[in-house]
């Protein structure tokens, strides 16, 4: 399936004329009016792709496959061992479907550029409730399931939607999570009110519908269809929150026109994905991940896509996913490394995997996380297929590092690296003071701009915040990731150098944590350290002083601290682990030194700051840490 096309030669392109480059991509698309001003930059400065353009990403997704030849084609195949459920969705019947709930959102007031907050797990209906947005030009915002009630005020009262479109309820392992009284005691907390809540009942839990507000997702189902409204591509598509270092989301915007034309080059020059071929991503809608890769990409591409609700393992075991490719003879598997990890616990020597017929396979891809080499190697002997890991994120909406499967010339993948710059990403490694480091030396990771199409113009109500990933170096997008480049050209990404963390391939704000932390009548102050583990990469590690007078047992404010947490956030944050301390270190001047304590919990070598007021506190942390057995990296340093 490989192009003639070479990496060299497309990188190359798409560098020197960006405008050429993505109207010749932006050509592979129906437009309702196609677009002469490929780049240009809105009031604020900020780059805008195809501004003049018209079209529909909905229209794109499923109306174009029908009128071309896949109306009986399957288009998701939806895979739920917790709910003991397999059913396949052709073209016809996804855009069916679509086109009646997008009808009912209308008979229910919604309208263009209006926002719609959808809470549900993996699940069809969640899919159709997506797309039927998308093709009246309302703006969805997706809210995994995992977070607790106070998460969805906080994105309700930012994103005031008109309508929340939600589950009865999820199914995590055999356990239910009822969703309806979570969406009802976030409403109750939230100052914006949605005009309705259209609940989608499933058969193990049913949800308690209130007149006037709450209506039957089937009731959507019965409305006329309709058809799907041409947008400007600069229209918004969806918002999707993300953690950044403070309490409060960061709403990214992905736009219908950028994000098309992106989604579609990536199928085929990186997943090297045809369409009618199969890929099962083993993600969760409420991601980016999920968004491009079980969602829009899969169908901008015509191709079919997997949408699991299960977990890699326990449901019912190890061999999970290896029975999704084998069964629905999947091209493409695309998945967390912790999901990798999770499977290798359970299944070390991969006799799982043996017992099913994985031929269909050409590739696996693997993000969310550094992908560490030892689980590279362990996927690679035992899918015996190429193990791509490739580096993204919620502002990119699709790779910017990568091994493009479908190029020609590609140096192959490397064990912990991410590979090479994706076609419209001119990746930088940069010191603090915005100059490049050397080969092998780690640094910054800045893109310059502009950005490709599909990556986020702009936040959510928040200009001001976006100002802030263009500001640490001028001309450049700051990720927020710190990494180095071999003399061969790979890319390593090694971590976030602010006070984001990564636990099970989610991103957190341990700023978040410790404001809830802080605000534990018995905290003087806290800071929260992400800590190496083996399974989810990180985990969140609380280090509280106590105020003086206070007479809580470590356990007992662990157990309340604990409970703060996920009544706040969400079981999702795997907070589980407080430590009491004596100090925490400061400068000087009384500013928590953050930097240090992440290189500590890592484990790095790091040189003592000058401005520390007393070195002999971060011994007394690692012991704090040691004593509870908390951290890998204190292992390996221990032991090195
Ligand atoms: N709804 C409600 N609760 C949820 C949830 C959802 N959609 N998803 C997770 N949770 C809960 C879990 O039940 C768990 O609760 P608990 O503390 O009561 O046990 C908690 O949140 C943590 O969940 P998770 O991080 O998923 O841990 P786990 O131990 O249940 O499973 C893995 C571990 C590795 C199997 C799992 O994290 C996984 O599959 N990871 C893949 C990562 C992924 O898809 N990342 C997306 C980016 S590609
Ligand atoms: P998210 O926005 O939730 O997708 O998280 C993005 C963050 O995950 C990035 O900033 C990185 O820190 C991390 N990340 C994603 N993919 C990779 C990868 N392949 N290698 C290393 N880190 C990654």
């Amino acid at each position: 399936m490989k192009r003639a096309c070479s990496y060299a030669a497309a990188h190359a392109a798409s560098l020197a004329d960006p405008a050429g480059f993505w109207a010749n991509q932006a050509a592979h698309l129906h437009w309702n009016k196609a677009p002469r001003e490929v780049l240009s930059q809105d009031e604020n400065g900020h780059f805008r792709w195809f501004a003049d353009g018209e079209m529909n990403t909905a229209f794109l997704c499923l109306d174009y496959h029908v009128q071309h030849g896949r109306a009986d084609q399957p288009a998701l195949i939806y895979d739920s061992p917790v709910t003991h459920t397999l059913r396949t969705y052709t073209y016809a019947e996804l855009l069916d479907l679509t086109a009646r709930f997008a009808g009912g959102l209308r008979e229910l007031g919604v309208q263009l550029g209006d926002r719609v907050i959808i809470y549900m797990p993996n699940m069809p209906e969640a899919v159709v409730a997506m797309l039927a947005c998308a093709r009246i030009g309302a703006i969805h915002s997706v809210v995994f399931g995992g977070f607790a009630p106070h998460e969805l005020a906080v994105r309700i009262d930012d994103a005031r939607p008109k309508v929340i479109v939600c589950a009865s309820g999820g199914m995590e392992f055999d356990r239910i999570i009822p969703y309806k009284p979570l969406v009802d005691e976030a409403r109750a907390s939230a100052t914006h009110q949605p005009a309705h809540v259209v609940v989608c009942q499933r058969p193990f839990v049913k949800a308690e519908l209130q007149p006037e507000v709450d209506v039957d997702f089937d009731t959507l189902l019965r409305a006329e269809p309709v058809p799907a409204v041409p947008v400007p591509a600069t229209h918004p598509l969806y918002i999707l929150y993300t953690s950044g270092t403070t309490g409060r989301p960061k709403g990214v915007v992905r736009d219908h026109g950028g994000h098309a034309v992106a989604l579609r080059f990536s199928m085929e020059a990186i997943y090297d994905l045809a369409p009618g071929e199969v890929i099962f991503t083993g993600s969760d809608i409420g991601w980016a991940v999920g968004h491009s890769y079980i969602v829009y990409g899969p169908l901008l591409r015509g191709a079919t896509t997997v949408l699991f609700e299960g977990k890699p393992v326990r449901t019912p075991d190890a061999g999970t996913f290896w029975r999704l490719v084998s069964q629905h003879r999947a091209s493409v598997m695309f998945t967390a490394p912790t999901a990798i990890r999770a499977i290798k616990k359970e299944d070390p020597d991969g006799a799982l995997a043996r017992q099913y017929d994985l031929s269909s396979l050409r590739h696996l891809f693997l993000a969310g996380e550094r992908c560490d080499p030892a689980t590279y190697e362990w996927a690679r002997q035992v899918l015996g297929v190429p193990v791509i890991d490739h580096w993204w994120q919620t502002e990119s909406g699709w790779p910017m590092l990568a091994t493009l499967a479908g190029l020609e010339g590609m140096p192959p993948p490397r064990a912990g690296s991410a590979g090479h710059p994706v076609p419209g990403y001119d990746v930088h490694i940069l010191d603090e003071a915005g100059q490049p480091q050397p080969a092998g030396i780690t640094g910054l990771v800045a893109v310059k701009l502009p950005l490709p199409p599909g990556c986020f113009p702009t936040l959510w109500n928040d200009t001001e915040r976006y100002q802030a990933y263009l500001e640490p170096f001028p001309g450049y997008y700051f990720s927020g990731d710190g990494g180095y480049r071999d003399t061969e050209g790979y890319t390593y990404i090694m971590g976030r150098v602010d006070d984001v963390i990564n636990v099970a391939g989610h991103r957190l704000s341990t700023g978040e944590i410790e404001e809830i932390l802080a605000a534990h009548p018995a905290v003087a102050e806290c800071a929260v350290l992400g800590i190496a583990d083996a399974l989810k990469g990180q985990i969140p590690v609380g280090l509280v002083v106590l105020k003086d007078g206070h007479m809580i047992g470590e356990e007992t404010l662990e157990q309340e601290l604990v409970a703060a947490v996920r009544a706040r956030i969400g079981a999702v944050a795997c907070f589980r682990q407080a430590v009491a301390v004596k100090r925490l270190p400061k400068t000087r001047s009384g500013k928590i030194l953050r930097k240090t304590l992440r290189q500590l919990a890592d484990g790095e070598a790091f040189a003592l700051p000058a401005t520390i007021d007393d070195p002999l506190i971060l011994d007394e942390i690692r012991a704090g840490l040691m004593r509870r057995g908390i951290g890998l990296a204190f292992e390996s340093t221990t032991a090195a």
